[in-house]
Protein backbone atom coordinates (compact mmCIF):
# COMPACT_ATOMS: atom_id res chain seq x y z
CA UNK A 1 0.00 0.00 0.00
CA UNK A 2 3.31 2.11 -0.50
CA UNK A 3 1.43 5.45 -1.69
CA UNK A 4 2.85 7.51 -4.17
CA UNK A 5 2.44 10.86 -2.35
CA UNK A 6 3.29 10.81 1.71
CA UNK A 7 0.81 10.80 3.86
CA UNK A 8 0.85 13.42 6.40
CA UNK A 9 -1.78 12.89 9.41
CA UNK A 10 -2.47 15.22 12.25
CA UNK A 11 -2.53 13.66 16.20
CA UNK A 12 -6.48 14.48 16.38
CA UNK A 13 -8.70 11.17 16.74
CA UNK A 14 -9.07 10.87 12.93
CA UNK A 15 -4.82 10.97 12.43
CA UNK A 16 -5.32 7.80 15.30
CA UNK A 17 -7.74 6.03 13.18
CA UNK A 18 -5.96 6.61 9.75
CA UNK A 19 -2.77 5.07 11.48
CA UNK A 20 -4.03 2.35 12.77
CA UNK A 21 -5.86 1.20 9.60
CA UNK A 22 -2.53 1.73 7.85
CA UNK A 23 -0.71 -0.39 10.27
CA UNK A 24 -3.35 -3.04 10.38
CA UNK A 25 -3.20 -3.49 6.60
CA UNK A 26 0.65 -4.14 6.95
CA UNK A 27 1.97 0.15 6.51
CA UNK A 28 4.55 1.24 7.77
CA UNK A 29 4.05 4.89 10.09
CA UNK A 30 5.89 7.13 11.77
CA UNK A 31 4.48 7.84 15.31
CA UNK A 32 5.24 9.84 18.40
CA UNK A 33 6.67 8.80 21.66
CA UNK A 34 7.83 10.09 24.15
CA UNK A 35 11.36 9.07 23.77
CA UNK A 36 12.17 9.81 20.19
CA UNK A 37 9.72 9.10 17.05
CA UNK A 38 8.91 5.35 15.95
CA UNK A 39 8.93 3.87 12.36
CA UNK A 40 5.99 1.48 13.26
CA UNK A 41 4.53 -1.90 11.40
CA UNK A 42 2.74 -4.61 12.54
CA UNK A 43 5.04 -6.65 14.33
CA UNK A 44 3.33 -10.14 13.69
CA UNK A 45 2.99 -9.31 9.99
CA UNK A 46 6.75 -10.52 8.49
CA UNK A 47 6.17 -8.53 5.23
CA UNK A 48 5.19 -4.97 7.07
CA UNK A 49 8.67 -5.52 9.15
CA UNK A 50 10.60 -5.98 6.56
CA UNK A 51 9.34 -2.38 5.29
CA UNK A 52 10.84 -0.93 8.50
CA UNK A 53 13.86 -2.90 7.46
CA UNK A 54 13.97 -1.11 4.11
CA UNK A 55 12.79 2.39 4.54
CA UNK A 56 15.47 2.95 7.47
CA UNK A 57 18.25 1.22 5.53
CA UNK A 58 18.33 -1.29 9.22
CA UNK A 59 21.25 -3.87 8.73
CA UNK A 60 18.72 -7.30 8.86
CA UNK A 61 20.47 -8.02 12.49
CA UNK A 62 19.54 -5.39 13.91
CA UNK A 63 16.20 -6.90 16.14
CA UNK A 64 13.36 -4.07 16.49
CA UNK A 65 11.57 -3.06 19.71
CA UNK A 66 7.88 -4.72 19.99
CA UNK A 67 5.95 -1.92 21.50
CA UNK A 68 2.24 -2.71 23.38
CA UNK A 69 -0.78 -0.77 24.94
CA UNK A 70 -1.19 -2.65 28.20
CA UNK A 71 0.49 -5.31 30.57
CA UNK A 72 -1.67 -8.00 29.42
CA UNK A 73 -0.45 -7.54 25.52
CA UNK A 74 2.97 -8.76 26.80
CA UNK A 75 2.06 -12.49 27.76
CA UNK A 76 1.15 -13.81 24.20
CA UNK A 77 4.79 -12.61 22.89
CA UNK A 78 7.29 -14.04 25.90
CA UNK A 79 7.48 -17.75 26.94
CA UNK A 80 6.83 -16.22 30.40
CA UNK A 81 6.19 -13.63 32.16
CA UNK A 82 7.49 -13.82 35.36
CA UNK A 83 7.35 -11.82 38.48
CA UNK A 84 10.59 -10.01 38.39
CA UNK A 85 8.97 -8.49 34.57
CA UNK A 86 5.39 -7.81 36.32
CA UNK A 87 7.22 -5.75 38.90
CA UNK A 88 9.30 -4.14 36.81
CA UNK A 89 5.86 -3.18 34.35
CA UNK A 90 4.33 -2.25 37.25
CA UNK A 91 7.10 0.45 38.24
CA UNK A 92 8.10 1.54 35.00
CA UNK A 93 5.18 1.04 32.15
CA UNK A 94 4.21 3.02 30.87
CA UNK A 95 7.35 4.84 30.34
CA UNK A 96 10.81 4.63 28.32
CA UNK A 97 11.48 1.34 29.35
CA UNK A 98 12.15 -1.85 27.57
CA UNK A 99 12.49 -5.55 28.76
CA UNK A 100 14.01 -8.10 26.64
CA UNK A 101 12.57 -11.91 27.54
CA UNK A 102 12.26 -14.70 25.48
CA UNK A 103 10.17 -14.72 22.73
CA UNK A 104 7.16 -16.93 21.81
CA UNK A 105 6.74 -18.48 18.93
CA UNK A 106 3.93 -15.62 17.66
CA UNK A 107 7.19 -13.56 17.37
CA UNK A 108 8.35 -13.93 14.09
CA UNK A 109 12.38 -14.16 13.02
CA UNK A 110 12.36 -11.08 11.34
CA UNK A 111 11.37 -8.78 14.45
CA UNK A 112 13.95 -10.49 16.62
CA UNK A 113 16.46 -10.52 14.34
CA UNK A 114 17.19 -14.34 14.67
CA UNK A 115 17.51 -14.03 18.03
CA UNK A 116 15.34 -16.04 20.62
CA UNK A 117 14.23 -13.27 22.44
CA UNK A 118 12.36 -9.93 22.33
CA UNK A 119 12.15 -6.41 23.68
CA UNK A 120 9.06 -4.99 24.44
CA UNK A 121 8.10 -1.56 25.51
CA UNK A 122 4.89 0.16 26.72
CA UNK A 123 5.07 3.76 26.15
CA UNK A 124 3.34 6.42 27.66
CA UNK A 125 2.76 8.93 25.03
CA UNK A 126 -0.79 9.09 24.58
CA UNK A 127 -1.25 9.11 20.95
CA UNK A 128 1.52 6.57 20.68
CA UNK A 129 -0.79 4.28 22.95
CA UNK A 130 -3.95 5.38 21.30
CA UNK A 131 -2.30 3.73 17.86
CA UNK A 132 -1.32 0.83 19.32
CA UNK A 133 -4.88 0.38 20.84
CA UNK A 134 -7.04 1.17 17.91
CA UNK A 135 -4.91 -1.27 15.53
CA UNK A 136 -5.10 -3.74 18.37
CA UNK A 137 -1.67 -5.43 17.28
CA UNK A 138 1.54 -5.33 19.17
CA UNK A 139 4.03 -2.60 17.28
CA UNK A 140 7.34 -3.07 15.71
CA UNK A 141 9.15 0.14 15.67
CA UNK A 142 12.75 0.96 15.84
CA UNK A 143 13.72 4.77 16.04
CA UNK A 144 11.92 6.82 12.39
CA UNK A 145 15.34 8.02 11.18
CA UNK A 146 17.68 6.80 8.30
CA UNK A 147 20.08 4.20 9.77
CA UNK A 148 23.06 5.23 11.35
CA UNK A 149 22.11 9.62 11.73
CA UNK A 150 20.44 10.73 15.05
CA UNK A 151 17.40 9.93 16.46
CA UNK A 152 13.96 11.63 15.18
CA UNK A 153 12.93 14.25 18.14
CA UNK A 154 10.63 16.44 15.92
CA UNK A 155 8.12 15.42 12.99
CA UNK A 156 10.42 17.67 10.81
CA UNK A 157 13.13 15.51 10.91
CA UNK A 158 11.09 12.69 10.30
CA UNK A 159 9.85 13.98 7.19
CA UNK A 160 13.54 14.79 6.15
CA UNK A 161 14.74 11.08 6.57
CA UNK A 162 11.55 9.05 5.54
CA UNK A 163 9.19 11.15 3.64
CA UNK A 164 8.47 9.25 0.74
CA UNK A 165 9.74 5.90 2.12
CA UNK A 166 6.83 5.15 4.38
CA UNK A 167 3.13 5.29 4.18
CA UNK A 168 2.17 7.79 7.21
CA UNK A 169 3.76 9.84 9.59
CA UNK A 170 2.21 10.93 12.21
CA UNK A 171 3.04 14.26 13.29
CA UNK A 172 2.81 15.60 16.77
CA UNK A 173 4.76 17.68 19.19
CA UNK A 174 8.76 17.46 19.96
CA UNK A 175 9.50 14.20 22.06
CA UNK A 176 9.69 15.14 25.88
CA UNK A 177 12.74 12.73 27.00
CA UNK A 178 14.71 12.96 23.82
CA UNK A 179 16.82 9.51 24.24
CA UNK A 180 15.66 6.53 23.20
CA UNK A 181 14.55 3.74 26.09
CA UNK A 182 16.40 2.41 28.58
CA UNK A 183 16.82 -1.44 27.72
CA UNK A 184 17.45 -4.20 30.25
CA UNK A 185 17.53 -7.68 29.46
CA UNK A 186 16.27 -10.50 32.12
CA UNK A 187 17.44 -13.41 29.67
CA UNK A 188 20.89 -13.97 31.39
CA UNK A 189 21.94 -15.02 34.50
CA UNK A 190 21.70 -11.91 35.91
CA UNK A 191 19.58 -8.65 34.86
CA UNK A 192 21.36 -6.51 32.47
CA UNK A 193 21.34 -2.60 31.36
CA UNK A 194 22.18 -2.76 27.39
CA UNK A 195 21.40 0.52 26.75
CA UNK A 196 20.80 3.92 29.67
CA UNK A 197 17.69 5.98 28.80
CA UNK A 198 15.68 8.29 31.13
CA UNK A 199 14.26 5.45 33.68
CA UNK A 200 17.80 5.28 34.89
CA UNK A 201 20.38 2.42 36.68
CA UNK A 202 19.59 4.14 39.82
CA UNK A 203 15.98 3.95 39.86
CA UNK A 204 16.52 -0.09 38.31
CA UNK A 205 18.83 -0.87 41.54
CA UNK A 206 16.04 -0.46 44.16
CA UNK A 207 14.31 -3.11 42.33
CA UNK A 208 17.45 -5.48 40.69
CA UNK A 209 20.39 -4.51 43.39
CA UNK A 210 22.03 -7.38 41.09
CA UNK A 211 21.28 -5.47 37.74
CA UNK A 212 24.58 -5.29 35.93
CA UNK A 213 26.04 -2.73 33.27
CA UNK A 214 26.89 -4.32 30.07
CA UNK A 215 30.32 -2.97 29.12
CA UNK A 216 29.00 -1.92 25.64
CA UNK A 217 27.55 1.31 27.96
CA UNK A 218 30.45 3.04 28.37
CA UNK A 219 33.19 1.60 26.45
CA UNK A 220 33.49 0.23 22.39
CA UNK A 221 32.27 -3.08 22.01
CA UNK A 222 35.66 -5.13 21.47
CA UNK A 223 35.53 -6.69 17.77
CA UNK A 224 34.25 -9.89 16.65
CA UNK A 225 33.11 -10.45 19.96
CA UNK A 226 29.23 -11.27 19.75
CA UNK A 227 27.17 -7.67 21.73
CA UNK A 228 24.51 -8.54 23.94
CA UNK A 229 22.44 -5.90 22.17
CA UNK A 230 23.26 -6.22 18.43
CA UNK A 231 22.53 -2.41 17.91
CA UNK A 232 25.59 -1.39 20.17
CA UNK A 233 27.97 -2.53 17.89
CA UNK A 234 27.10 0.14 15.02
CA UNK A 235 28.37 3.51 14.79
CA UNK A 236 25.20 5.22 16.13
CA UNK A 237 23.90 9.19 16.52
CA UNK A 238 26.16 10.23 14.41
CA UNK A 239 26.86 13.60 12.57
CA UNK A 240 28.97 13.16 9.44
CA UNK A 241 31.38 15.92 11.25
CA UNK A 242 34.11 14.39 13.64
CA UNK A 243 33.49 14.86 17.69
CA UNK A 244 35.63 14.47 20.39
CA UNK A 245 33.78 13.94 23.72
CA UNK A 246 35.85 16.11 26.27
CA UNK A 247 35.28 15.51 29.84
CA UNK A 248 36.74 18.74 32.36
CA UNK A 249 35.63 21.27 34.52
CA UNK A 250 33.57 23.61 32.79
CA UNK A 251 36.56 26.40 33.41
CA UNK A 252 38.85 23.44 31.97
CA UNK A 253 36.66 23.19 28.89
CA UNK A 254 35.77 26.53 28.04
CA UNK A 255 39.96 27.13 27.71
CA UNK A 256 40.44 24.41 25.72
CA UNK A 257 37.25 25.02 23.29
CA UNK A 258 38.65 28.64 23.49
CA UNK A 259 41.93 27.57 21.97
CA UNK A 260 40.11 26.11 18.85
CA UNK A 261 39.94 27.87 15.51
CA UNK A 262 37.80 28.10 12.77
CA UNK A 263 34.77 28.28 10.77
CA UNK A 264 34.26 24.71 10.75
CA UNK A 265 34.96 23.69 14.30
CA UNK A 266 31.81 24.12 17.29
CA UNK A 267 32.08 23.85 21.05
CA UNK A 268 28.68 21.30 21.88
CA UNK A 269 28.19 22.86 25.31
CA UNK A 270 25.79 23.44 28.04
CA UNK A 271 23.24 26.53 28.11
CA UNK A 272 25.15 28.21 31.19
CA UNK A 273 28.70 28.90 29.32
CA UNK A 274 27.42 29.60 25.85
CA UNK A 275 28.43 32.66 26.36
CA UNK A 276 31.96 32.08 27.44
CA UNK A 277 33.05 30.25 24.28
CA UNK A 278 34.48 32.51 21.61
CA UNK A 279 34.08 29.47 18.60
CA UNK A 280 30.96 28.44 17.23
CA UNK A 281 29.04 27.38 19.93
CA UNK A 282 25.74 24.95 20.01
CA UNK A 283 24.46 24.33 23.63
CA UNK A 284 22.50 20.76 23.74
CA UNK A 285 21.20 21.14 27.56
CA UNK A 286 21.77 22.33 30.89
CA UNK A 287 24.47 20.96 33.53
CA UNK A 288 22.35 20.12 36.49
CA UNK A 289 19.31 18.83 33.93
CA UNK A 290 19.67 15.60 32.89
CA UNK A 291 16.31 15.67 30.58
CA UNK A 292 17.80 19.24 29.19
CA UNK A 293 20.61 17.45 28.08
CA UNK A 294 18.68 14.13 26.76
CA UNK A 295 15.89 16.47 25.34
CA UNK A 296 18.27 18.75 22.80
CA UNK A 297 21.29 16.05 22.41
CA UNK A 298 20.37 14.58 18.89
CA UNK A 299 18.98 18.05 17.22
CA UNK A 300 22.26 19.61 18.28
CA UNK A 301 23.95 17.04 16.58
CA UNK A 302 21.59 17.55 13.62
CA UNK A 303 22.64 21.13 13.70
CA UNK A 304 26.24 20.38 13.79
CA UNK A 305 26.14 19.23 9.90
CA UNK A 306 24.01 21.74 9.00
CA UNK A 307 25.97 24.53 10.06
CA UNK A 308 28.77 22.35 8.14
CA UNK A 309 30.70 21.83 11.03
CA UNK A 310 34.04 19.42 10.52
CA UNK A 311 35.27 19.03 13.80
CA UNK A 312 32.88 19.10 16.78
CA UNK A 313 33.83 19.23 20.47
CA UNK A 314 31.45 17.74 23.28
CA UNK A 315 31.05 18.47 26.79
CA UNK A 316 31.02 15.41 28.17
CA UNK A 317 27.84 14.63 31.03
CA UNK A 318 28.44 12.84 34.25
CA UNK A 319 28.16 8.97 34.70
CA UNK A 320 25.22 8.89 36.37
CA UNK A 321 21.60 9.60 35.92
CA UNK A 322 19.66 10.96 32.89
CA UNK A 323 23.31 11.94 31.78
CA UNK A 324 24.90 8.22 31.55
CA UNK A 325 21.90 7.78 29.09
CA UNK A 326 23.47 10.81 27.10
CA UNK A 327 26.86 10.10 28.16
CA UNK A 328 26.23 6.49 25.91
CA UNK A 329 24.45 8.40 23.03
CA UNK A 330 27.32 11.03 22.84
CA UNK A 331 30.56 8.35 22.87
CA UNK A 332 28.94 6.68 20.18
CA UNK A 333 28.26 9.50 18.70
CA UNK A 334 32.39 10.89 18.94
CA UNK A 335 33.23 7.28 18.31
CA UNK A 336 34.99 6.50 21.17
CA UNK A 337 37.27 9.23 21.28
CA UNK A 338 37.70 10.84 24.50
CA UNK A 339 40.06 13.97 25.91
CA UNK A 340 40.57 14.18 29.47
CA UNK A 341 41.58 17.55 30.36
O1 LIG B 1 12.65 4.60 22.85
C1 LIG B 1 12.80 3.66 22.07
O2 LIG B 1 13.14 2.53 22.46
C2 LIG B 1 12.51 3.92 20.59
C3 LIG B 1 11.04 4.26 20.44
C4 LIG B 1 10.61 4.35 18.99
O3 LIG B 1 10.26 3.35 21.14
N1 LIG B 1 12.89 2.79 19.80
C5 LIG B 1 14.20 2.47 19.57
O4 LIG B 1 14.39 1.40 18.73
O5 LIG B 1 15.11 3.08 20.04
P1 LIG B 1 15.79 1.09 18.03
O6 LIG B 1 15.51 -0.01 17.08
O7 LIG B 1 16.35 2.34 17.46
O8 LIG B 1 16.69 0.54 19.18
C6 LIG B 1 16.43 -0.74 19.73
C7 LIG B 1 17.65 -1.29 20.40
C8 LIG B 1 18.71 -1.69 19.40
O9 LIG B 1 19.98 -1.37 19.93
C9 LIG B 1 18.52 -3.21 19.30
O10 LIG B 1 19.70 -3.86 18.95
C10 LIG B 1 18.05 -3.55 20.71
O11 LIG B 1 17.28 -2.46 21.13
N2 LIG B 1 17.24 -4.77 20.73
C11 LIG B 1 15.99 -4.94 20.24
N3 LIG B 1 15.56 -6.21 20.41
C12 LIG B 1 16.57 -6.86 21.03
C13 LIG B 1 16.76 -8.21 21.47
N4 LIG B 1 15.84 -9.12 21.32
N5 LIG B 1 17.95 -8.52 22.06
C14 LIG B 1 18.91 -7.58 22.24
N6 LIG B 1 18.79 -6.29 21.84
C15 LIG B 1 17.63 -5.93 21.24
MG1 LIG C 1 17.63 3.66 16.57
Amino acid sequence: MITEKINIMSDTDSGISLAAEMLKQGGTVAIPTETVYGLAANALDKVAVAKIFTAKGRPQDNPLIVHIAEISDAEPLVEKFDDTARLLAERFWPGPFTMILKRSDKIPKEVSAGLDTVALRMPVHPIARAIIKAAGLPIAAPSANLSGSPSPTTAARVIEDLDGKVDGIVVSSDCEVGVESTVITLTGEKPRLLRPGAVTLEQLLEILPDIEVDSAVLAEPEKDKPVASPGMKYKHYSPKCEIYLVEGSKEKYIDFVNSKSGDDTAALCFFEDKDKIKIKAIPYGSKEDGISKAQGLFEALRQLDEAGIKIAFAHAPEKSGVDLAVYNRLIRAAGFKVIKL
